[in-house]
């Protein structure tokens, strides 16, 4: 963990020169930003990493491929389940996260929902003493409760809510800054400026470096970009769901905010794992997901079909196909695939080492654009909180 001390005020100067030229801060030049501003970054390269391609996520220096632990507990104790059918042991996932680290794998995801609790625990377990160079992400803006870690339904984007979560995600895990925090769905309750206005007061005590949004309105992530800039938008994105090159990507190349998609292999669905057979036990978050229902998946499996022929054609695997072809739309993408698997993390991080030509990535385009996907993305419930537009501030 770094004790290096943030210059507080070079860094407000370096912010308010970017908001005068209207961009990011960290579109101005590397040498105009001032120490500190993006310590994560000047901590050094993680170990194992220095030779590994890297690319920018926002104001992130960031290995291409990041990692999802997204784990609540199983009914052993010490168990550690995904949302779908992949279980492991807290020992193992913190082995899974430091191999991770060694394998140069910079962006860790994580939220306060999660668990609730457990994985922001289980992060801060496997990087305590392996911080530098390392991007630690987390979430709030769900309403739990901060003793019991009872969902108490809904949103909560209250500022002091905020800063109460803050302190406890600090200590879970075992770090005194969040690299990249975001509000995990807009709180329709509260204005998203009094949101960044409250994280703007959390990075000038040092307690969060950059913020970001994750599934918010077009005009919500311009609200929030002119309080404070974003450093990232996490979108679910995939061959399976291409939704936000309509608008969202071009937005953020616009304003220089990175873009971090999430379930970037579909769920599990683009790396093979779902065949036009398989049906969902109630504990796993696909049985609610209209585009995997036994009706649909028969339609959808074209697209697996196509990721595998991609696959051997390029010597690689359906997961590797499917997240090279990401960070090949943009080079200020950084997926999170989730796993529970050392096999699985070691092959997702070799997808960095997989690149495409344009004739191929436009041929790729093509097939997938050829293919018609049934089912929405998502249950209703789950959809209606995505795309949502903040209150107006009065
Ligand atoms: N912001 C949001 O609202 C939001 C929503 C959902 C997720 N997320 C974030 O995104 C991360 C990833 O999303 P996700 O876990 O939903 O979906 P995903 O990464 O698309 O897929 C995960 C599934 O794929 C399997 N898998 C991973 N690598 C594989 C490989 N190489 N070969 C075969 N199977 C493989 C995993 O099983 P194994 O464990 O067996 O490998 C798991 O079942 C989460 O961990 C979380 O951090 C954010």
């Amino acid at each position: 963990m770094s004790n290096q001390p943030v210059d507080l005020n070079s860094r407000r100067q370096w912010l308010a020169a970017a908001a005068a030229l209207g961009v990011a801060p960290w579109l101005l030049t590397a040498s105009a930003a001032p120490a500190g501003a993006s310590r994560a970054a000047a901590d050094g390269p993680a170990p194992g990493a220095r030779s590994a391609a890297r690319r920018r996520l926002g104001p992130f220096e960031a290995f291409p491929i990041g990692l999802g632990c997204q784990w609540h507990p199983g009914r052993r104790p010490q168990a550690v389940n995904d949302l779908y059918a992949s279980s492991t042991d807290r020992q193992a996932a913190v082995a899974l996260i430091r191999r991770a680290v060694d394998l140069g794998v910079v962006l860790f995801d994580t939220a306060e929902v999660y668990g609730p609790f457990m994985s922001e625990e289980i992060l801060g377990e496997a990087l305590q003493g392996r911080r530098n160079g390392i991007v630690i992400s987390t979430k709030f803006g769900f309403d739990i409760d901060p003793q019991t870690g009872a969902r108490r339904g809904g949103t909560n984007s209250r500022p002091d809510h905020i800063r109460r979560v803050v302190e406890a995600q600090l200590r879970r895990l075992r770090t005194d800054r969040i690299d990249l925090l975001y509000q995990h769905r807009v709180d329709p309750q509260v204005p998203i400026e009094d949101v960044a206005g409250t994280i703007k007061d959390l990075v000038k005590q040092g307690k969060v470096l950059h913020w970001g949004l994750s599934e918010p309105g077009l005009q919500t992530i311009r609200r929030a970009h002119a309080v404070h800039p974003l450093a990232a938008i996490q979108n679910e994105y995939s061959m399976l769901w291409r939704g936000p090159e309509a608008h969202v990507l071009p937005l953020c190349e616009e304003l220089g905010i990175g873009f971090v998609p999430w379930s970037p292999l579909g769920m599990g669905f683009l790396a093979g794992t779902i065949s036009v057979d398989s049906r969902f036990g109630e504990q796993d978050f696909r049985a609610s997901v209209p585009r995997f229902a036994p009706d649909n998946l028969p339609s959808n499996m074209p697209l697996v079909d196509l990721v595998r022929s991609w696959a051997r054609r390029k010597n690689a695997t359906p997961a590797q196909i499917s997240l090279a072809w990401l960070t090949a739309r943009k080079p200020w993408i950084v997926p999170i695939p989730g796993t529970t698997n050392m096999t699985h993390l070691e092959e997702n991080v070799g997808a960095a080492t997989i690149a495409f030509s344009a004739a191929e990535l436009a041929e790729l385009d093509t097939a997938i654009s050829e293919i018609p996907i049934r089912g929405a993305r998502l249950s209703p419930p789950v959809l209606a909180a995505t795309g949502v537009e903040a209150p107006p501030k009065q």
